[in-house]
């Protein structure tokens, strides 16, 4: 059993979360999803429409993802590949270079981003069509 994970808010899911976690998945056999809390993305500047409740179910029916868990902080990294026995870490490639500590601990993996889509697009799509 090869244990993949990946963090992040997962907001208003599109189709660029979508090519990211079947990819994450397809780079093992299991996919944890680190999902950023209500309370982290407060501390991070950040604002989700939905809480974390409805994101978690919301990713929790996604066919890629096996287990959702909580992402409270920015350095609980190691301490999830070690509970969790994680053998991949994937990250989306705006992020390529930034988790490179954590290799003595496992494989880290950053994939390319889906172009021209993120939940801040759509929030700012949505906002001008009014
Ligand atoms: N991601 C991706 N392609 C996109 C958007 C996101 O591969 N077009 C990946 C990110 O690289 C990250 C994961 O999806 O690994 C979760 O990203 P998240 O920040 O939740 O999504 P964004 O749409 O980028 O949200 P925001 O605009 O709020 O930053």
């Amino acid at each position: 059993m090869r244990k993949v994970i990946t963090y992040g808010t997962f907001d208003l899911i599109h189709h660029g979360h979508i090519n990211i976690l079947r990819r994450a998945k397809e780079c093992g056999d299991y996919l944890i999803v680190g999902l950023s809390t209500d309370h982290f993305n407060a501390q991070k500047g950040k604002k989700a429409y939905y809480t974390y409740a409805e994101r978690k179910l919301i990713l929790e029916s996604i066919k890629y993802v096996d287990e959702v868990i909580p992402e409270r902080h920015w350095n609980q990294k190691i301490e999830d590949i070690s509970i969790y026995q994680v053998d991949c870490f994937v990250m989306g490639s705006d992020w390529e270079g930034k988790f490179d500590e954590l290799k003595p601990f496992c494989q880290v993996i950053y994939l390319p981003r889906t172009e021209g889509i993120s939940t801040t697009k759509i929030k700012a799509d949505l906002l001008s069509q009014k």
